[in-house]
């Protein structure tokens, strides 16, 4: 008998997302189900919800994956830049565990997702060193060498002293080239492109990566910016949707349940 499915949740601001996934092809393995995220979005109120979703999915028994948009070390959230503060310091693999009687491990929303590229998607098979940035409320990274994922990299919090268009004084580089800075300041894709060229420039000095792949809901419209990068490295839309949280955390369960 094949082990039983793992399955993945997406911890999102408005949604949280759930499925069994298939690891031979990273399709989801039953429809997906989606509950309103909770307000304020808590570590127990979050609970309660994995406690429902799971209960949509009887057959797929095997270890529960969830992505956290900060910083997660083994297990316990470091940082909250755009969830509630009270998650800060919560061991929530022994949370939800606890909560949903079963094997649940968490992990970073970018990491899940550069995960899930890299074994399925825009960047399936690719060798040397892959760099995922999702354009969202923040901007969340993934570093992937040769298929093995570096966690936390967090590059959206890196401090651009003033290399991002044009500002003055030290900047954190997602309240800057984020897809919210972009909506906020009614920035035109022109001015937004340009943010984000001074950004990957700042990566590339930094990583020399070989590929960069774009998430995040506004690579749906990459055509629209990506064209307008001026930059040395390749980059690409991810392939993957909004699918690949929900895959990613899958694959990161099966990872650390060993
Ligand atoms: C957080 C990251 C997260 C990203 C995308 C950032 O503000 O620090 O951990 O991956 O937002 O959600």
């Amino acid at each position: 008998m094949s082990a039983p499915p793992p399955l993945g949740i997406d911890f999102g601001g408005t949604g949280i997302k759930g499925a069994p996934v298939d690891l031979a092809t990273g399709d989801f393995a039953a429809e997906r189900v989606r509950i309103p995220t909770p307000r304020p979005a808590t570590p127990d109120a979050v609970a309660a919800v994995f406690v429902e979703l799971l209960a949509a999915f009887p057959e797929a028994t095997g270890p529960v994956g969830v992505t956290v948009p900060g910083i997660v070390r083994h297990g316990v959230v470091g940082s909250a830049a755009n969830i509630d503060d009270s998650w800060i310091g919560v061991d929530a693999d022994a949370l939800f565990s606890e909560a949903t009687g079963r094997e649940v491990h968490v992990v970073n929303d970018a990491d899940a997702a550069g995960l899930a590229e890299v074994r399925y998607g825009a960047a399936a098979g690719h060798r040397g060193l892959v760099i995922l940035t999702t354009l969202g409320t923040g901007i969340g990274s993934a570093m992937v060498h040769d298929g093995v994922l570096v966690p936390n990299s967090e590059l959206g919090h890196l401090l651009v002293d003033g290399a991002i268009g044009g500002s003055t004084g030290a900047a954190v580089a997602e309240e800057r080239a984020s897809n919210r800075a972009r909506e906020t300041e009614e920035l035109s894709m022109e001015e937004w492109a340009a943010r984000l060229t001074d950004y990957y420039r700042h990566l590339e000095r930094l990583f020399s990566p070989d590929l960069f792949l774009v998430g995040g809901g506004i690579s749906k419209r990459s055509e629209e910016f990506l064209p307008l990068l001026d930059i040395d490295t390749e980059i690409i839309p991810a392939t993957l949707r909004n699918k690949a949280g929900v895959v990613g955390a899958a694959l990161h369960a099966v990872h650390a349940a060993g």
